[in-house]
């Protein structure tokens, strides 16, 4: 069946920072540029058709130098880390693929990052 697609600039969507539009090749009306601070997190809602292990995606751009870490947080669990490395421009998209674990309803996916840097800025969730 075709995915669904979420966008970080639309609720139930959180982001803890601002809303932006300034790098071109985001999907939607905008990104999360999230304020550059450890827990400064990205959060989606997902409702999946069916309970179990899906494969995600998470499209971000990262500018910056190095990777920046986070952890990626679902119902409240970790359930595994991710390293968005850079993808040489804030202007230029990659998407990170996992596999989490979902139950039927609302899921709450947070990307949730672990050094002072913040996260790279975040396009949309694939699921
Ligand atoms: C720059 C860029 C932002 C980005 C930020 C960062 O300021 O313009 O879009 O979020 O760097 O380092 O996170």
């Amino acid at each position: 069946p075709p995915g669904q697609r979420y966008e970080a600039e639309t609720a139930p969507a959180v982001c803890q920072g601002t809303i932006d539009a300034n790098w071109a090749g985001f999907s939607g009306s905008g990104f999360c540029n999230g304020t550059n601070a450890a827990g400064a997190y990205a959060q989606f809602t997902v409702n999946p058709s069916a309970a179990g292990t899906a494969s995600l995606g998470i499209r971000y751009a990262n500018g910056a130098g190095s990777a920046r870490a986070a952890n990626l947080i679902v119902n409240g669990s970790a359930v595994a880390t991710v390293s968005f490395e850079p993808t040489g421009a804030w202007t230029t998209w990659a998407t990170k693929t996992m596999t989490v674990p979902l139950t039927t309803g609302g899921n709450t996916i947070r990307v949730d990052p672990t050094t002072t840097a913040g996260l790279p800025n975040i396009d949309h969730l694939d699921l």
